[in-house]
């Protein structure tokens, strides 16, 4: 029988304890494949010093795994940032905010040396843009950033009942097939209004760990 999509998400959870230094204060992502992560960091024979948390939620998880949470302005370098994704390109560029994490995701992320993406196969993406890019933006501006994305082929619509933890509702963004994530994200990051795009190029992952019905495959970028 094969694996469920749920036992690969555990099964890359783990295999991210073996990229994390112990004694360390690292950087904890969002979303449930890294709920995996954080029920697997706490079994550490050689525990990390602490986490700074991407989310309410990881932090909640965190705290509930005797884990010590960290404020992101208490640290300046993070060794290493285990985070999820909702799709990642075989450069190691991903769509991330499924999950509505991306400005803080981001935050933390800038603060590692090294960003671990754990995720399952069905993630892995040729050109990203089929998983609908998230974009937290600040209300007055939603019409004025959904029509300039209109304008290069997105339709963005605004995400149902949501706000942020920072206060903010989120875009998802239809229809784009993103061939230079680099580019599109410093462009998308000059528009007035927008908190954060939901591409993370300048911020790619590292290492992936894939969970395969094969097992846990391991992708450097
Ligand atoms: C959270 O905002 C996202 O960036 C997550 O990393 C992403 O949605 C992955 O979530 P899962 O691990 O639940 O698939």
């Amino acid at each position: 029988m094969g694996m469920t999509q749920d036992e690969l998400k555990a099964l890359v959870g783990r295999a991210a304890l073996a990229h994390v230094p112990p004694g360390t204060v690292i950087g904890v992502g969002t979303g449930s494949t890294v709920n995996h992560f954080i029920d697997a960091l706490a079994t550490m024979r050689e525990p990390v010093a602490g986490a700074v948390s991407s989310s309410r939620a990881s932090t909640e998880r965190l705290v509930a795994r005797g884990i010590r949470v960290l404020e992101a302005g208490e640290v300046e370098r993070l060794p290493v940032y285990v985070d999820g994704a909702d799709e990642i390109d075989g450069r190691g560029f991903m769509i991330k905010g499924g999950g509505a994490a991306l400005t803080r995701e981001k935050i933390v992320a800038d603060l590692a040396e090294r960003f671990v993406c754990i995720a399952d196969a069905s993630k892995r993406a040729e050109v990203l843009g089929r998983f609908p890019l998230p974009v937290e933006v600040i209300e007055m501006a939603l019409p004025q950033v959904a029509r300039r994305f209109a304008a290069i082929g997105g339709q963005a619509s605004v995400r149902e009942g949501v706000r942020t933890d920072n206060g903010h509702p989120i875009l998802d963004v239809r229809g784009l097939a993103i061939t230079d994530p680099l580019a599109l994200e410093a462009e998308i990051n000059q528009w007035p209004g927008v908190v954060t795009v939901g591409i993370f190029a300048r911020h790619r992952a590292h290492l992936c760990l894939l969970g395969t019905p094969e097992g846990v495959v391991t992708l450097r970028y």
